[in-house]
């Protein structure tokens, strides 16, 4: 359904762009500016099949300002497509170490390109400069994206290129904002930026997941199950849970699925969901390969759940901590090997780390679980 002829209409509210280092410099600051007359569209109806839209503009409210950058994204079957807006500029970044935005996304797409030009290069032939980042879905806070000004890869025409000619920073004379097409299948293709782990949103088949409670051990009272909800809108995965701890605040609730992923790519692994009922912290639990015992270690890391609108947890994978029976490992000794992760699971415990935790129902929604970097 997304895959391609999609239709996403997406809003991103920049409050500024900034180039930091120990010093901040400001670049376009929504909040203050009179207007966005020096911003202009670039999108893919420069090319005949072109039907993409994009359109940079300022909400003033009584209360505050801010750029809204909305699109309209209508990719090629292939998925090829884009909409964009830019902005001449006469910046010389070369004592700088990132550009930040304070951003949001609302709507169906979080991905998102800077594309910076040099030196006065701007037509189509000219090599571009590109960093893709995610923007956190959410009608709520604004998050700091931070764009390491090294990480600008030379393009051309959508393609990068390796060995090409680095970005001078010293004389940057473009800045540009794009959506890009495809959404889906082209992370997949070039396995760059998302891996997709699970997408609940598109599959009904969750037998792979499996209870895994307290109730294998004779006192255990738990309950957990994963179920596909399908709406006349809407599909997504439910975990629900029952959470009976003993006296002595044992006890636990789990699912998990075998996997067979390799991570070693990516930073992240990113779970798009939303808490309701009497626990929203959880813990993420992976295995690697060679654990198979139930009782091995295993590597732990506890999220919240947000409680009213869905959005994005992004769980490091350099903060899955090693867990023996509940007790922290010294991880050095215990790295988690991302090149076989074999098992994922989701729980709910009273463990030292979720001590907030109470007995009774909970409910986690999940749209999907991915690998991002
Ligand atoms: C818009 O462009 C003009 C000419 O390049 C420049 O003088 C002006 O500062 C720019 N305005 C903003 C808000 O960046
Ligand atoms: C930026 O590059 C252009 C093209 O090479 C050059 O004409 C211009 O003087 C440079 N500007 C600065 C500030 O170095
Ligand atoms: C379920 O597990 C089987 C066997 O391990 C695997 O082939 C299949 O791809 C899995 N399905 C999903 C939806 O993960
Ligand atoms: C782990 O526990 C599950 C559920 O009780 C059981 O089916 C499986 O055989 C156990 N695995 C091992 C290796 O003991």
């Amino acid at each position: 359904m997304r895959l391609s002829h999609m239709i996403a209409s997406i809003m991103m509210g920049v409050t500024w762009t900034q180039a930091v280092k120990g010093n901040q410099y400001s670049l376009f600051d929504f909040t203050t500016a009179s207007n966005v007359d020096n911003w202009s569209e670039i999108s893919d109806t420069v090319r005949t099949p072109g039907m993409s839209k994009a359109v940079l503009t300022l909400q003033k409210t009584q209360l505050f300002q801010r750029g809204i950058f909305f699109t309209l994204l209508n990719p090629q079957p292939n998925g090829a497509g884009f909409a964009g807006v830019r902005m001449p500029t006469t910046w010389d970044l070369s004592g700088y170490t990132n550009i930040e935005i304070k951003c949001r996304a609302q709507g169906n797409n979080e991905h998102y390109k800077v594309v910076l030009r040099h030196k006065g290069l701007a037509s189509n032939d000219d090599t571009s400069y590109e960093q893709t980042f995610e923007v956190p879905v959410t009608n709520k806070e604004f998050s700091t994206i931070s764009l390491p000004l090294k990480n600008f890869k030379p393009y051309y025409r959508g393609q990068e290129v390796l060995n090409g000619t680095p970005l001078d920073t010293a004389n940057i004379t473009t800045f540009g904002l794009q959506v890009f097409g495809g959404v889906y299948s082209p992370f997949k293709q070039h396995g760059v930026v998302t891996q997709t782990l699970f997408d609940f949103t598109r599959t009904d088949q969750v037998s792979n997941w499996t209870e895994y409670s307290d109730t294998v051990k004779p006192a255990g009272m738990s309950k957990a199950v994963l179920v596909i909800q399908k709406t006349q809108l809407v599909q997504r995965a439910i975990f629900f849970s029952l959470f009976n701890p003993r006296p002595n605040k044992m006890g636990f609730t789990a699912v998990r699925c075998d996997t067979n992923f390799n991570l070693q790519d990516f930073n992240y692994v990113t779970i798009k969901c939303r808490g309701q009922g009497i626990n929203l912290r959880y813990k993420m639990v992976l295995r690697h390969r060679g654990i198979i015992d139930n009782n091995s270690m295993v590597f732990g890391q506890v999220f919240t759940a947000p409680e009213n609108e869905f959005s994005t947890i992004k769980l490091p994978l350099a903060d899955f901590k090693p867990y023996y029976r509940g007790r922290e490992l010294p991880v050095e000794e215990n790295p988690l090997d991302l090149t076989a992760i074999t098992n994922i699971g989701l729980k709910v415990d009273m463990g030292p780390y979720l001590p907030d935790n109470q007995a009774g129902v909970a409910a986690l929604e999940i749209d999907w679980i991915k690998a991002t970097k």
